[in-house]
């Protein structure tokens, strides 16, 4: 069993894990956050994408021991109690969202993207997004959301600004 700490969601986590598991079942059957998709389970369809330490990681890759001294946000840990999250809302208003298993790998992979990238273009959408797989239907609507997502934070930001 390997000891691993880690902030999660804003929470503080401390648990012995198996040594080789991977974050996903850490996260998923551990912890009890069920958000976080299983889909290949092999890094190849995004479908278990969460931000640690800012960067869209799968988590299927990633040994759950490597978690720790790390800060985490799962699909769960994205809306406040008041408010979704940019992305949450935009995703929402312009029919971004797809099915259960995409769609949270989706939305975490351009939650980091506009933290690194506040105003991205159609190329840098396109390659941030590409380890997220749906072949049930066209991207277009994801990518007008994550634009529309992105013009949000941009005024999230200055309203904070402006109240200091
Ligand atoms: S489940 Fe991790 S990339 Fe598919
Ligand atoms: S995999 Fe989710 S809608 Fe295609």
């Amino acid at each position: 069993m390997v000891h691993i700490e880690f902030t999660i969601n804003g929470q503080k986590a401390a648990l012995d894990i198996p040594a080789d598991i991977t974050a996903l079942e850490t996260i998923r059957s551990l912890i009890g956050l069920k958000g976080t998709k299983e889909g290949c389970g092999i890094g190849e369809c995004g479908a278990c994408t969460i931000n640690v330490d800012g960067k869209a990681i799968n988590s299927c890759l990633m040994l759950g021991a490597r978690l720790d001294g790390t800060t985490v946000v799962t699909v769960e840990g994205l809306a406040t109690k008041e408010n979704l999250a940019p992305v949450q809302e935009k995703f929402m208003e312009n029919h971004g969202v797809q099915c259960g298993f995409c769609t949270p790998g989706i939305l975490m992979s351009a939650h980091a993207l506009l933290a690194e990238n506040p105003d991205p273009d159609h190329k840098e959408i396109s390659r941030a997004l590409s380890g997220n797989l749906c072949r049930c239907t066209g991207y277009s609507q994801i990518f007008v959301s994550v634009k529309e997502a992105a013009k949000l934070t941009d005024q999230l930001n200055q309203l904070k600004k402006v109240g200091g």
